[in-house]
């Protein structure tokens, strides 16, 4: 079997992102069932004007790569107990056409990380609520949120164990779940 592709979408632009170094970290230890290209949050601001005219061509690209996708990694740090706004924009972007957009019925799941001594369980949160707001398909649990994160990623980009071993639990459920999904939905066509 093909491995399942897997796009990431990083929610930070800076380029010594910790979500960024963190969503590497694990895509270069993850399950062989699962293969990852990691964007970052780099859209225009969406604009439905824009939407209904002609998006831009870096919108279809990424639309054309999530749609292809068999699934998709948001991996989001948390800005005032929320996404960041890039983040957001790049989703609400991947969320149209309502109703058949890229998410629709999509296998998807998140992971968070933050500098600081707490969780990014609330940015978590709010990309739960977006994929029940898309339609997409998310894997009920576990979603990978990690605090002080510097102190896990090492200069050679690699992951402490403890990280890696919850981080490879949640991406061999994600590969089981995107299975699940494929076989529902033959079931349901038939
Ligand atoms: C933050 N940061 C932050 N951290 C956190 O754990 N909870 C929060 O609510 C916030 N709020 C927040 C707001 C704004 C505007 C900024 C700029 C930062 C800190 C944040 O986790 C930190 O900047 C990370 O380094 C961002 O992730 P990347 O870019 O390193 O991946």
């Amino acid at each position: 079997m093909r491995p399942h592709e897997i796009l990431g979408i990083v929610g930070s632009l800076r380029t010594e992102s910790w979500n960024h170094r963190l969503a590497e970290a694990i895509a270069a230890i993850a399950p062989e069932r699962l293969r990852f290209e990691l964007v970052r949050s780099d859209l225009p601001v969406y604009d439905d004007d824009v939407e209904a005219a002609q998006p831009p061509a870096e919108v279809e690209e990424l639309r054309r790569k999530a749609t292809a996708a068999d699934g998709i990694l948001v991996v989001t740090p948390e800005y005032n107990y929320g996404i960041p706004g890039p983040l957001k924009n790049t989703l609400d972007w991947l969320s149209r056409p309502a109703f058949r957009s890229p998410f629709r019925d999509k296998p998807v799941t998140s992971f968070g990380a933050t500098p600081g001594p707490g969780s990014p369980s609330r940015a978590i949160a709010q990309v739960n609520a977006f994929f029940i707001a898309v339609a997409a398909a998310p894997l009920p649990w576990p979603a990978l949120a990690v605090g002080r994160v510097a102190d896990v990623l090492d200069d050679d980009g690699g992951v402490d164990a403890k990280v890696a071993r919850r981080a490879t639990a949640q991406l061999e459920a994600f590969a089981d779940w995107i299975e699940a999904v494929a076989a529902y939905r033959e079931a349901r066509a038939r």
